[in-house]
């Protein structure tokens, strides 16, 4: 395959954000968008006149215009869209949370492995910068074995009374702070860590909204004894933009990251590393990581050049693959059975 025709299904933020990264890539020719919306279509008829649109996501599927596809609808559509795609023998990269429910996550990733078709989901945090880096230190073992890692997600992205009530409002759509940034959050340590062994210690919060938690906390255990605190506050009206912080703490050092660099504390020099005893600071625009196109964050562009990469050059993607992806919901919905909302 020299070129890979891609669609877009659901052309809202993130379906814009993605049609503008992964257009610029040299193996992609953009074929088709479906979504509902009158003014969308009105723009994509001005604007990507040689783009064929369709309102209903299956005529897309069945066109036979496409070798893959984003999807980018509400959350709670992607488990029937990813579905017959799949049927279709059509790729899928598909935005995060891979779907509102453990059991159709599973179902979807045994599919689609069954079919061998190139799958991943939008955990975007997987390709920072800074974290990649820590995924790094971690996995050469800098600071030793970790005993205890502090993740903090934080936003102001519901931060006064909700008076519009879009699909984000609602739990069963998908909506609420443990599907939006939680999930992140999660899937970060399980990029870290692999899947966790034990889920407790639950609690979600209400601050401005009234059907979904704004906060929620949980603890988890790893193996080889990694406790990982997650705390997650979509109302911290204190961040302009969303904030992903971690505390690593290992026998020989500890790693405080956030998006715009880490510092790295060793006990001792580590002489094989050349790095030296007690703290190095490193700002995100001193680690190398070039990128062909920047959007939003150069980790959007990598996510989307890893997925046509993987189908151009025939093999699995190297992002979080759906199978990953069912841990993650696995823990969410532990989340949503264990913790009390309390206002
Ligand atoms: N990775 C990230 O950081 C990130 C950030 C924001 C959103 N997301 C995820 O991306 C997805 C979309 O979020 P968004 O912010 O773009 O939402 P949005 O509401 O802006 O866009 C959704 C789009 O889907 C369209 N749509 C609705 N029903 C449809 C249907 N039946 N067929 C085709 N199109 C349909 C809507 O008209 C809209 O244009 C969600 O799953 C969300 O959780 C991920």
């Amino acid at each position: 395959m020299d070129k890979v025709r891609i669609g877009v299904i659901g052309m809202g933020r993130m379906g814009i954000t993605h049609y503008s990264i992964i257009n610029t890539h040299p193996g992609v020719e953009m074929t088709a968008i479906a979504d509902t919306s009158g003014m969308m279509l009105n723009m994509i008829a001005k604007y990507l006149p040689a783009v064929k649109m369709f309102t209903d996501y299956k005529d897309l599927l069945t066109s036979g215009l496409v070798d893959a596809v984003i999807v980018c609808t509400p959350s709670v559509m992607h488990y029937e869209v990813c579905r017959m795609a799949c049927e279709q023998g059509i790729s899928v990269f598909c935005e995060k949370p891979f779907t509102t429910s453990p059991v159709q996550a599973k179902e979807l990733a045994d599919m689609f492995e069954a079919k061998g078709l190139v799958n991943q989901v939008g955990y975007v945090y997987r390709f920072d910068t800074v974290f990649a880096k820590v995924k790094e230190m971690l996995d050469k073992g800098l600071i030793g074995k970790v005993s205890h890692t502090a993740v903090q997600f934080l936003s102001s992205t519901i931060s006064k009374p909700q008076k519009e009530k879009g699909w984000r409002s609602k739990r069963e759509n998908g909506g609420g702070a443990a599907y939006e940034m939680g999930s992140h959050a999660i899937d970060l340590m399980e990029f870290f860590f692999g899947a966790p062994e034990k889920i407790s210690g639950t609690m979600m919060g209400q601050v401005y909204s009234e059907a979904v938690e704004d906060i929620v906390d949980v603890q988890m255990s790893y193996k080889g004894s990694v406790g990982v605190n997650i705390h997650v506050n979509w109302s911290d009206y204190t961040y302009r933009k969303p904030m992903l912080k971690l505390d690593i703490h290992g026998t020989k050092g500890k790693i405080v990251a956030d998006l715009y660099g880490y510092r790295l504390f060793l006990r001792e020099a580590d002489e094989a590393a050349g790095l030296p005893g007690g703290w190095t600071s490193v700002p995100m625009n001193m680690i190398p990581d070039p990128c062909p196109f920047y959007v939003r964050g150069a980790n959007f562009t990598k996510q989307l050049y890893e997925f046509v990469d993987a189908i151009l050059q025939g093999r699995r993607s190297g992002g979080c693959p759906f199978r990953e992806a069912v841990d993650t919901q696995e823990v969410i919905h532990t989340i949503f059975r264990n913790g009390n909302v309390t206002a």
